[in-house]
């Protein structure tokens, strides 16, 4: 039955003590395609591009890539990262799939479907100060399900980062399944407030130790300043977690609720100057992450190190030279 042997292993493989060496991101992965053009085009005209790629995009994806690339500077070759979302199944979620190998990124997880079309992002990149502007598709490939997610084995997790993408309810429920699974809470977990969507609200009043909060959801929250974010959004979440707050040439600041302390980092501007600035917020994200749980580092040199690897991603095209 296979019911009863499902039930089997997952009581076998919770009393196996595995090593706790994965990171997992939840979240989106599409594609991207990237124009850099001399400078930013006028409505309705028709210009010639300099440059021009197909990369593997989303939030988590980037994330995952940001990180990786990072483990293998540091020789960090303990860890593993894993890359959880749907994807559907055509030419173009062939190539995200391809280069989520080629990058050592484990997708054994990830939900296919069928007859769906992947997500796809047209993004130009303004040559003159390396502003990147997104149009973001997705047809019909549905988000993840907490269903999907319970099948996942949770012993192979230190840190399970989501993205806060439109199925809120569904990320909450996946939240409380882990708190629920893991209760000598052995596996931390972090969520990106990036946009303005009202319900992602509700994630403030979750059991989460890490809150990356972004521009555009603080704006939704009406704070105007970085230190209004910093200091509202500190008071809204639970009394031991830390928020979190990349703000795009100003650098960032983060707080940790247990003491109140606020720590701050600038930008680190690229020598080459800024180049290519789609996907910093991500790569902050991941930099910090790596500094928190891969070398232990304090909230502070954390997020300093977020700073200085996303400005390096700003002065390249691509993840390829984060340091
Ligand atoms: P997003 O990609 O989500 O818009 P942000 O603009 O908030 O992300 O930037 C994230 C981080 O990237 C910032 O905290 C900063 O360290 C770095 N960064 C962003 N823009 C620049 C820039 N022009 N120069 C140097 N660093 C930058
Ligand atoms: C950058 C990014 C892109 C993607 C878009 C989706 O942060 O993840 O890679 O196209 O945002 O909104």
């Amino acid at each position: 039955d296979t019911n009863l042997l499902d039930i089997y292993c997952e009581e076998v493989m919770e009393t196996m003590d595995e090593k706790r060496n994965r990171i997992l991101f939840v979240g989106l992965s599409c594609l991207d395609m990237v124009y850099v053009c001399n400078h930013f085009p006028e409505e309705d005209s028709d210009q010639r591009a300099v440059y021009n790629a197909w990369r593997r995009g989303g939030n988590a994806s980037n994330n995952s890539t940001a990180l990786m690339q990072l483990l293998k500077w540091k020789s960090c070759h303990d860890y593993e990262v894993e890359f959880f979302g749907t994807i559907a199944h055509d030419f173009p979620s062939d190539f995200l799939i391809k280069d989520f190998n080629e990058n050592g990124i484990k997708i054994e997880n990830i939900v296919r479907y069928e007859e769906s079309q992947c997500p796809a992002s047209t993004v130009i990149i303004n040559a003159e100060n390396g502003s990147r502007t997104i149009v973001h598709f997705n047809k019909n490939l549905p988000e993840l399900k907490c269903e999907s997610f319970s099948k996942l084995c949770f012993n192979k997790y230190k840190a399970i980062h989501f993205e806060g993408l439109r199925n809120v309810s569904e990320i909450r429920k996946m939240i409380a399944y882990v708190r629920q699974k893991d209760l000598k809470r052995e596996i931390k977990i972090s969520v990106e407030l990036e946009r303005a969507v009202d319900s992602l609200k509700d994630l403030l009043n979750d059991d989460i130790d890490i809150f990356f909060v972004e521009r555009e959801f603080a704006k939704l929250m009406n704070y105007n300043t970085l230190e209004e974010t910093i200091n509202g959004i500190a008071e809204r979440v639970q009394p031991n977690a830390l928020v979190i707050c990349p703000w795009g040439e100003s650098g960032a600041q983060a707080i940790d609720n247990t003491d109140k302390r606020i720590h701050s980092s600038p930008a680190f501007t690229p020598k080459t100057g800024v180049q290519d600035t789609l996907g910093a917020g991500d790569t902050f994200l991941s930099a910090t992450l790596f500094g928190l749980y891969a070398l232990n580092y304090g909230l502070k040199e954390a997020i300093v190190l977020g700073c200085q690897v996303a400005g390096a991603k700003c002065g390249a095209l691509g993840f390829q030279h984060l340091h």
